[in-house]
């Protein structure tokens, strides 16, 4: 992989993990959402997401030392974890993935918020994103989407890359011999989502495509409208291989897609019934 030359994020941005802040009820709280998560993945997530998970050792001992889970993570495929207070500035956080270094906000919700989360916490980031970095061609994908990040933000594209982001490494899906199953972090990381986003009748499931996902708009406050379904991960690295700079110029004068919008050429799974009560799309919030 061709690399870029990086200027170092501002030191202040990732600092060492403040453990000695966490309390008892942060442990207790990350105990009870691994439980439970790890309970309802078992048979929802791909097969390597759950590789990752016990190659890292992550388990419900209370929230994980980045620095050992770090070097259990750069023997597998070389990443390590940067510790940071949450959301990053674009650029930041692309350095960092071109780096491959994933960025983990260090708190945990409360339990007043455990199932209604805005922004990531440490659950999010490290039981949703950090078991799949230990699979290799997952692990070079993220790496190229720093480096493409950086680009993208130098042609104005990011909103392209935004959505391939959202509907890849937070909501996307994949396909194994016994069926969709989930690799997205935002899906991985919550509790109703993970059980919707495969059973339910509402969200269409359809077959990956870089240039259709470039098009199309996203919710952020409710459950997906439309999820997309990779085939493996070879996939999604290849696709995302090529030069994205002529395809941003193409996708230019294209218009964009709503987020529940099924296309002539969409390799359906499933087409949903887009029921705005199950879904939660009641309220008309427009997608993003
Ligand atoms: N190939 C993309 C580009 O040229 C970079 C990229 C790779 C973006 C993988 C996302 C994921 O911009
Ligand atoms: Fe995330």
């Amino acid at each position: 992989m061709s690399a870029l030359v990086l200027d170092k994020p501002s030191p202040s941005i990732t600092f060492p993990q403040p453990v000695a802040k966490y309390g008892a009820e942060d442990h207790a709280v990350w105990r009870h959402l691994f439980q439970r998560q790890a309970k309802l993945v078992a048979d929802r997530a791909c097969p390597d997401f759950l590789r990752g998970l016990k190659l890292l050792g992550l388990d419900d001992g209370g929230i994980p030392d980045f620095e050992r889970l770090s070097d259990r993570l750069e023997a597998a495929t070389g990443w390590r974890l940067a510790c940071v207070e949450g959301f990053l500035p674009d650029a930041d956080f692309f350095h960092l993935l071109a780096a491959r270094r994933f960025p983990v906000t260090w708190w945990i919700r409360s339990w007043a918020k455990l199932d209604y989360l805005q922004e990531p916490d440490v659950f999010h980031d490290l039981f949703g994103h950090v078991p799949l970095l230990a699979q290799p061609v997952f692990a070079d994908y993220m790496q190229a989407f720093g480096e493409g990040g950086l680009k993208a933000e130098r042609l104005g594209a990011l909103h392209r890359l935004a959505r391939l982001y959202w509907y890849s490494v937070e909501f996307g899906l994949i396909q194994t011999p016994d069926g969709p199953r989930i690799h997205g972090a935002g899906i991985l990381s919550s509790k109703g989502e993970s059980v919707f986003c495969l059973d339910a009748d509402a969200p269409n499931r359809v077959g990956f495509d870089l240039k259709r996902i470039m098009r199309t708009r996203y919710r952020i406050d409710t459950y997906q409208k439309t999820y997309f379904v990779i085939r493996d991960f070879e996939q999604l690295f290849e696709a995302t291989r090529p030069d994205f700079a002529p395809i941003y110029a193409a996708l230019e004068g294209q218009p964009d897609l709503a987020a529940g919008a099924l296309q002539p050429e969409d390799r359906i799974f499933h087409r949903g019934s887009l029921d705005p009560v199950a879904g939660g799309w009641q309220d008309e919030t427009p997608d993003t």
